[in-house]
């Protein structure tokens, strides 16, 4: 089966084409950071516009690159949220409007499902059932996954999700948008073991089993020290290295935990987060001492993407977890009033309710 996925739900424009049993075909990014960096965040109208003028040549270029006609298609997975309301509507519109007139099924797939099953696409793929660190700038969740469609929340963060925390804290220290690459990179310089800031909700994880995250106080404490500590480069530096340590000791130990609780040996990282390397090399390390697997997607499919969002339609296909009324029937076209062509956004969206 041949699945088109189309990711519009921020600031990337992610278009790809999986093959159920090939595998992916091609794929193509368009990331807008350029253009949102002069405001230092993104800006949802300005990411709304884009998706706009990107979406079809894009679509364009991976039929082409794939060598497949509209025709091949069996159905097109689009991102339903959870996201910015105006750049979900782009890649929702696009997919109900080609798959009414292919007469083909439109799957709206949650956002944070895609993360968590792009491991998949890796060479050496996890299996079921594992452990997901799901680590992005608007999330931070570990889940336990059984399989396609069968996720339980086992923690979450109550405040700012660990995206968040590294962007904000670059911004602190005066690096640009988005800052978890760049504060990555800075801290790569720095002395981690010089700042002692605080590792939250750690204490309480060891008391009460509690996998929850709360990152603000740690922003807190970078805010109070950046003020006090003079601003040279390489106390910069050295406040990124020892912020970086904090979250990387908590997201570590919150992981390991996850797998004593529920008995498992497989831990997927998942999610922007899922790119820094010093998270990499701490979990390898960890993992290997247990006898352990940590599974990452490849580099190009930690942040968004369109290749996990096809790979979730197909996984979800295969499955048998789409409803009866997705499947357009009768005429080819399945009529304007077959409510598989109804479409809506989901800005907020639980993943336990998307299972
Ligand atoms: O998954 P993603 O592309 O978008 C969301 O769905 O949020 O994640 C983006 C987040 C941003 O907060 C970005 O700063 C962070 O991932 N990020 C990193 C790194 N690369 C991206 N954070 C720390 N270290 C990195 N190397
Ligand atoms: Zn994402």
């Amino acid at each position: 089966m041949l699945i088109l996925g189309i990711e519009t739900s921020c600031d990337e424009t992610g278009i790809a084409l999986y093959h159920s049993e090939r595998g992916l075909l091609a794929h193509a990014l368009h990331t807008q950071m350029a253009m949102h960096e002069e405001y230092g965040g993104v800006v949802p109208e300005l990411a709304s516009r884009d998706h706009i003028r990107r979406v079809l040549p894009l679509i364009r270029e991976v039929m082409h690159r794939a060598g497949a006609e509209f025709a091949d298609i069996d159905a097109i997975a689009y991102t339903q949220g959870p996201g910015l309301a105006g750049a979900l509507l782009v890649g929702t519109s696009v997919a109900s409007a080609l798959a009414f007139t292919l007469g083909i099924p439109a799957l709206g797939i949650h956002h944070l499902e895609g993360h968590l099953l792009s491991p998949l696409l890796a060479r050496k793929p996890p299996t079921f059932p594992f452990v997901a660190l799901l680590v992005s700038g608007g999330h931070t969740q570990l889940m336990r996954v059984a399989a396609v469609g069968d996720y339980e929340l086992l923690g979450e963060t109550v405040d700012d999700a660990a995206g968040e925390a590294f962007d904000k804290t670059a911004t602190l220290l005066g690096l640009g948008y988005p800052g978890g690459p760049a504060l990555a990179q800075l801290a790569g310089e720095g002395r981690r073991e010089r700042y002692k800031l605080p590792r939250p909700m750690l204490e309480q994880m060891q008391r009460t089993g509690n996998l929850d995250f709360s990152f603000s106080g740690l922003k807190t404490a970078v805010l109070l020290l950046a003020r006090k500590e003079a601003s040279d480069a390489a106390t910069r530096a050295d406040i990124a290295a020892s912020f970086q340590e904090a979250i990387v000791d908590v997201l570590v130990a919150k992981s390991l935990h996850a797998l004593d609780q529920t008995g498992l040996t497989q831990l997927v990282v998942a999610g922007g987060v899922g790119a820094n390397r010093r998270l990499r090399e701490r979990l390898d390390q960890a993992a290997a001492e247990r006898g352990h697997a940590v599974f990452y997607p490849e580099f190009e499919f930690c942040t968004d993407n369109g290749a996990m969002i096809a790979l979730a339609g197909a996984l979800r296909l295969g499955a048998g977890l789409v409803g009866a009324s997705l499947r357009p029937e009768g005429s080819p076209l399945g009529g304007l009033e077959n409510p598989a062509y109804a479409f809506t956004v989901k800005p907020r969206w639980d993943l336990s309710a998307a299972a």
